[in-house]
Parts: structure tokens; sequence; C-alpha cells
């Protein structure tokens, strides 16, 4: 009886694995064109396989990646000098931060061409050479779409301000002097935080969600969003193979400017998130663009669960993926996005957000799962523990959380080092617009300045955005320059060529356990179970596909903990950890994360 189950579970699994091979084929971007035919579904126990749901995707910041000419700022080329080393992670998918002519306001979300590379980042040939070299390797590339707005140093909002009948005019929100004082409307990064800015040459004012030299588009006007079609087919046509779409659930406006209801008095993005025509918008660029090529789509939306399934429901024919900020966002005081709860967040918390999105996304649409990007500090600090006892075993141990969801993973360039917190102490040292802006809010309003620096210390942009460290050379290999943000001292020890001498390192787990992902479909499409829901140190789960069930424990703590889960752990096999002695038995060390295979 025994070894008819293990027959049947071979063969499965063999099949499965030969249906992974042939998808990979068929998505092989040197194989077929880019821009290749939709991905068929397979048949067999999963329905509705998809690539991208299969991919592991690594974001890059560029201008903190590689610089290649001295001048302080990662860049293209400096990518393509790294490619080997990218596709020696075993990842499938490049998203890079916008890499497109901008002023850099808001470091590139701020765009003056859309169809122009950013100078401190190179040239379009430069960029033909990176798509080309990842596509040799089989990497894909996503790009990043701010349709939202554009920089106001672009050229239609340098012809729009010029008159009231300029033909541009109406690509941007306008309020005109004699109308009286504008609705309110809150900018995030403004150092007044109002979204209208005015504009003495037309007597008028602009509407800004974000920085003052950020407009927001006007999606109403048709002509906006064939100008936006126009240039993803221009990206497309070229051979990318996705986009990450910028605040998207922002672009539709009702324009006759209504007061705010009361109901997102404390929560503007969520009332910006709530535009009468976002999902007719986003589906008339699905028809439009998206629906012609075989390309990945992934929208940046702080939305609630109803409202992603909206945009990413196979059936809504809107976009494959979007990204939420619930999980993220814990930890913040009540009613405040700027400063970090000192007594932090609950496990328990955490264990319900991850959950309740993965059950919603069990039967319809696709998930999505990370814990660091641009926006975000780095995870170890946040999420983990970056005490020079415990930031390798508690990184890693994040790690396993990432690349063990039912959900395409999202992982932050530096995170398989294990790089933590710069944690400035000061604002000067700050770059980020939101941080300096912020900060001023705060002084102008006579607000605790202190509370907000070490507020910072955990939570700022800047953290997430310190070069990159490839060795223990000046500036960490990043540049032979002034790098255009402190590195992280750290680097002395922490960096690529430390850690790829290491077998344990962080950097050697991450490349373990992506391919362990990529060798074991139960992680990627495999149903989830909750257990040990009340802990509040463990977070344990169970994936089961296709008669095979892992066990993942993790250990949220610094002190030893046990998961209460009830399970017969005495023939289980350990198949992954992070302690070079897994636990076998449910009892875990600090930070420890193991993944088991459970008997039948
Ligand atoms: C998004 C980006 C963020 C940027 C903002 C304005 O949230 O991720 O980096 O500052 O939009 O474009």
């Amino acid at each position: 009886m025994v070894s008819l189950k293990f027959y049947v579970r071979a063969v499965l699994s063999l099949i499965l694995l030969t249906m992974l091979a042939c998808q990979n084929q068929v998505n092989n971007p040197n194989q077929t064109p880019v821009n290749n035919p939709q991905t068929p579904t397979a048949a067999g126990d999963i329905p509705n396989r998809k690539w991208w749901k299969e991919a592991v995707v690594y974001q890059i910041y560029p201008r903190s990646f590689k610089d290649s000419n001295g001048d302080g700022v990662g860049d293209l080329r400096g990518i393509i000098e790294k490619l080997d080393y990218i596709k020696s992670l075993g990842v499938d998918v490049v998203w890079l931060n916008p890499i497109f002519a901008s002023p850099n306001d808001d470091n590139g979300y701020d765009i003056s061409d859309y169809e122009a590379i950013m100078k401190d980042f190179g040239t379009m040939a430069d960029f033909d050479a990176l798509l080309a070299g990842m596509h040799e390797r089989k990497l894909k590339l996503v790009l990043d779409l701010v349709a939202n707005h554009s920089s106001d140093e672009h050229r239609w909002f340098q012809e729009a301000r010029k008159s009231r009948d300029n033909p541009y005019r109406d690509y941007y929100h306008w309020w005109n002097e004699e109308k009286g004082t504008p609705p309110k409307r809150v900018s995030f990064f403004d150092d007044k935080g109002d979204g209208w800015q005015y504009e003495p040459n037309t007597k008028s004012y602009y509407l800004h969600y974000f920085s003052d030299k950020q407009p927001d588009l006007n999606w109403e006007n048709p002509k906006v969003r064939e100008e936006m079609y126009k240039m993803l087919k221009f990206w497309f046509d070229k051979g990318v193979d996705g986009f990450r779409m910028d605040v998207i659930h922002f672009i539709s406006k009702d324009t006759t400017f209504p007061p705010i209801p009361a109901e997102f008095k404390d929560d503007y993005g969520k009332f910006y998130g709530s535009g009468p025509k976002k999902h007719e918008y986003v589906q008339e660029m699905n028809r439009e663009v998206l629906s012609k090529y075989d390309v990945m789509t992934i929208g940046e939306a702080g939305v609630g669960m109803e409202d992603a399934h909206n945009y990413v429901d196979a059936d809504r024919q809107e976009l494959n993926m979007i990204y939420h900020f619930e999980g993220v966002g814990l930890g913040y005081l009540p009613n405040s996005k700027k400063i970090i709860d000192p007594n932090g967040w609950k496990l328990t918390d955490f264990k319900d957000v991850y959950s309740r999105w993965d059950a919603s996304f069990a039967e319809k649409g696709w998930n999505t799962v990370y814990l660091g990007n641009h926006d975000q500090p780095r995870m170890v600090t946040r999420w983990g523990n970056d005490s020079a006892e415990f930031r390798e075993v508690s990184s890693k141990m994040l790690t396993t959380f990432l690349m063990t969801q039912r959900a395409t993973p999202y992982y932050y360039f530096g995170d398989e080092l294990g790089m933590n917190n710069i944690k400035f102490d000061q604002i000067e040292d700050y770059k980020d617009i939101e941080s300096i802006n912020w900060y001023k809010q705060i002084k102008d309003a006579g607000g605790d300045l202190k509370q907000f620096l070490d507020s910072q210390k955990i939570a700022a942009r800047d953290n997430g955005r310190t070069p990159f460290q490839w060795e223990n050379s000046a500036n960490a290999g990043f540049t032979s320059g002034t790098p255009w943000l402190k590195v992280n001292p750290n680097y002395q020890t922490v960096n690529v060529a430390a850690e790829e001498k290491d077998e344990n390192s962080p950097l050697n787990y991450f490349r373990r356990i992506v391919k362990f992902r990529k060798e074991n479909p139960v992680l990627i499409y495999g149903k989830y179970t909750l257990l040990d829901k009340a802990n509040e140190s463990v977070y344990a789960y169970t994936r089961e596909l296709s008669g095979k069930k892992l066990l993942i424990l993790l250990n949220f703590k610094e002190k030893e903990a046990v998961a209460d889960i009830n399970l017969d752990l005495s023939r289980a096999k350990v198949l992954l950890g992070n302690y070079a002695a897994p636990s076998t038995d449910g009892k875990l060390k600090p930070y420890e994360a193991v993944i088991l295979e459970l008997a039948n």
C-alpha cells in the first residue's frame, strides 16, 4: 500500500516536473521571440497555470545597484555588468524602478519623457543591450509605469502651463483662481501637504497627489489615455516583458472635485483610490494593449481584497496581480502613516493579514507577497532582527516566509545579502523627498522631531535604497566616485564577495530556496493552511498539492519557541532549514525556519 502510494506520487511529480520544463521552454525568450503568444494552460491537476505565477521577481533599484561610470549613481551598464550575478540567483523576472528621463525629484517617479532613458542611467542603446543580455539569459524584464502623474518638466506640462487654451491644458487637472480656493486635496510629499499648487502664469492651481513637481495626469481626457497606450506599445514592441504600475488605482478622478467624504478623512490614499472610472480605464488599457502581448502586469494598489479582485480576476480582463499594503502597514501608530509604534507589531496580526489574503485568492485571481521594496525599509530590520547575533538567521527566516507563500514573491535586491537599515541620525543624510518633506511638515507644526527621526530609522525609504554591497573595497564596490546616498558601513562584512565564499550565507540560502521553490510546485500552487493561529512567536502553515504535504515553521522571535500544531512529526523529513541542525520536533531555535515534508 505504502509503495503504491509512493509510486503514484513519483509518477505525478514526474508529470508535473515535465509540464514545468515544457512551460519554461514555451516562455524561453530565446526560443520564441519576445511577446510570445499566451502561455497555454497546462492540463492536469493545476488549473490556470501561468509563467508569471511561477516566477520569482527580483526588484532592482537601478540608482543603487552598480555604477559603471564613476558618477556615484547606478546605471544600466552597471546592471549589464552584473547580469551573471542576477542569473546566478535563480530568479526569473527583474523589475526595474523607473529608468526614464526625469529630473529626479522623486528618483524617477517624475517622468519628463516616457520614451527616453534617464541621462544618469545611460542611453537607449544601453537599454537595448540590457534587454538583449537578459533575454539571452532567459531573464524577463519588467519596467515601471508611472501613469498617474508626470514630471512638471514633461513637454505636456510645459505646454499646459503656457495658457488656458493650450492644446495640452486638459492633460492635467486645473482649478481656476476665480472659482475660489480649490477643494481640499492632500499631497503625500509636498512640504505643506497641499495637493494644489498655484500656477501664476494662468492664474490657476494644478493638482498633485505627490510633490508639486509631479502634476497628476488627466485620465478623463482620451488623448492622455492614447498617449499612455502608445507608450506602452513602444516598450512592448521592444520586447519588454511587463510593467509594474505605480499607484494605478489613483488614475481616475471625479473632476468636479467634490469635498472629501468624512469616511475618508483619515485616509486620503483610500479616497484617491476610489475614483469612478479606474476599472474602466484599466480594462481599456488591457483591450488596447496588454491583451495583445504575453506580458506580466502588476499594479501597485493600496486597496482592500474585494477591489483587488476587480483588478486581477481573469474574467475582469485588467491586470495579472496587484500588491497591497496591509502587511507592510502593520506597526504604525493609530491614524499615522509616518510614525512607527515603539511597541511594534503582533505576529498574530501579521499571520492574519497574509492568511486572509491567501484565502481570498485561493480560488480566483492570484496573490503577491513582498516584505521589502524601494518604498520600504530593509526587511530584516523591520520584520526580523538586525543585531549582529540574529541578522543572518532572521533574514533567512524571512526569505523562507516569502518563498513558501501561495503568491508570486517580489524580492528586493540586497535582501539576499541580509542588508539592513542604515539608520541615519540626522535629516541632512536623507535624500528622499518623503522623509525631507515630512520632517518639514512636522517641524512647521511644532511636532516631535526626535520621535520622527527615531521612527525613520526603522521605516524610512532611504534605508532600502543605500548602495548595493558588492565587496569590501571602497564604497562596497558600488562606485569609484561619491555614492549618491551613503553606503551602509557594514559593507566590510556584509557583501557579495564574502557571502559567495560562505556556503551558509544568506545569499547562498536564497539561491537554495529559490531553486527549491521551483522544484516544488506545491510551494507555488499548493493549498495553504494556517496552524497554531494564536501563537505570538511561531508562524506555522502547511502547503499541500497532489498528496505532497509540506510544513513550514518560522520562529519570529529571538527566544526559543514551540509550535503547537498537533501533527505527528516523528516521520517528517527535513527539506530545508536556516540552522545547521534543523529542528525536527516543532521546538524552534531563535528565528529558526524549517521546511518539513510530512509523511502520508
Ligand atoms: C509609488 C512609488 C513611490 C513613489 C510614488 C509616487 O508609491 O512606489 O516610490 O514615490 O508612487 O510616484
